[in-house]
């Protein structure tokens, strides 16, 4: 079968598209592990289909970029081994990546199951090969037939499929992981005496053990953030020298460069204004109704207990474009033309 099948399954993943994949979401969203609920959904939302087709499509992908205003790592391609890396299910990559691969090559006529069903076939051999609750990795195989989907087979298999987690990280469990999330600061005698203002721990990488900083109670994320003088831009250069590790530019909710996702904690944030949830809009990050959402703009959410957040590797302003877009792509496919 091999490169045969190989072309079959792109085929089939070439034909999933947002609908698609918000059916195949919801289906598996009940059965994720809890871990990786949220963090499934995040990951999504910072690697939107429809903006990767655009790209693709294209006749000159640089030119939209820069229409678009998009900065830092918005290619998939360019992280296929590290996008995911605010996963739990991080960990199973090599294996999942494996499976993902035989099972590309083998499976002769994809069409015949939904995409979900080819997911959780996918999570449950490698569930069983580690021995794990098939929930755990159910989320990060999701993610990686998203990035065949978005990256092809060939550049897929390329990358080496390797992780670099710390030892201390490999060995947390889930249940560790959520309860860390849960936890709130003890207000030490000190900060009552150096802060009339409770403070609370702001988590920026659960991976990184130094990847925190310290948030004033009610302060906006960025302004703490502000606080962290590290050189931040050394690891991501939309950072500003001495504006810590989140990206700003405006702190008005004009530039869209502080978007996050929020891991844990999103109820300890402040609730959306109606200015923040036109401005994700606009973006094209978010559409949600929800009063406290998984994706925020940092110099609008403010805090009032410790949060873990994500911070995406890029940012732009492609909402209106993605409405166009999409609106162009329907009469398309009603006349069948891919
Ligand atoms: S810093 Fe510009 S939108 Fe937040």
């Amino acid at each position: 079968m091999g490169a045969e099948g190989g072309r079959l399954f792109e085929a089939f993943l070439n034909q999933q598209d947002e609908e698609a994949w918000q059916c195949a979401l919801a289906q598996l969203e009940p059965h994720l592990h809890e871990v990786d609920r949220t963090a499934t959904r995040i990951w999504f939302h910072f690697f939107p289909l429809a903006l990767a087709r655009a790209l693709q499509e294209a006749e000159d992908p640089a030119a939209l970029a820069r229409q678009l205003f998009l900065e830092g790592k918005y290619r998939l391609a360019d992280q296929i081994d590290s996008s995911h890396r605010f996963l739990y299910g991080h960990r199973y990559w090599p294996e999942v990546k494996r499976a993902l691969i035989a099972y590309a090559h083998r499976t002769r006529a994809p069409e015949r199951m939904s995409l979900a069903d080819h997911i959780r076939e996918v999570a449950a051999m490698v569930a069983e090969e580690r021995r794990l609750e098939p929930s755990l990795t159910l989320g990060i195989t999701a993610v990686a037939f998203m990035t065949v989907e978005q990256v092809g087979l060939e550049a897929f298999q390329a990358t080496p499929g390797t992780i670099a987690l710390d030892p201390r990280t490999l060995a947390r469990t889930p249940d560790e992981v959520l309860a860390r999330r849960a936890r709130d600061d003890r207000q030490r005698l000190f900060y009552w005496w150096k802060y009339p203002d409770k403070v609370w721990t702001i988590t920026f990488d659960e991976n990184d053990p130094e990847a925190t900083f310290r948030l004033i109670n009610r302060q906006h994320l960025t302004t703490a953030a502000a606080q962290d003088k590290r050189p931040h831009h050394l690891r991501d250069p939309r950072c500003v020298p001495n504006e810590g590790p989140i990206p700003v530019q405006c702190r008005s909710g004009s530039c869209g460069s502080c978007w996050v996702g929020v891991l844990g904690g999103a109820e300890k944030l402040s609730e959306m204004e109606e200015y923040e949830r036109r401005r994700l809009r606009e973006f094209g990050y978010i559409e949600t109704d929800e009063p406290k959402p998984i994706i925020r703009l940092a110099c609008q959410a403010r805090a009032f207990g410790a949060v873990s957040i994500v911070i995406p590797p890029w940012n732009g302003v492609f909402g209106r474009f993605l409405r166009k877009w999409r609106q162009q792509q329907r009469p398309m496919e009603l006349m069948g033309t891919p």
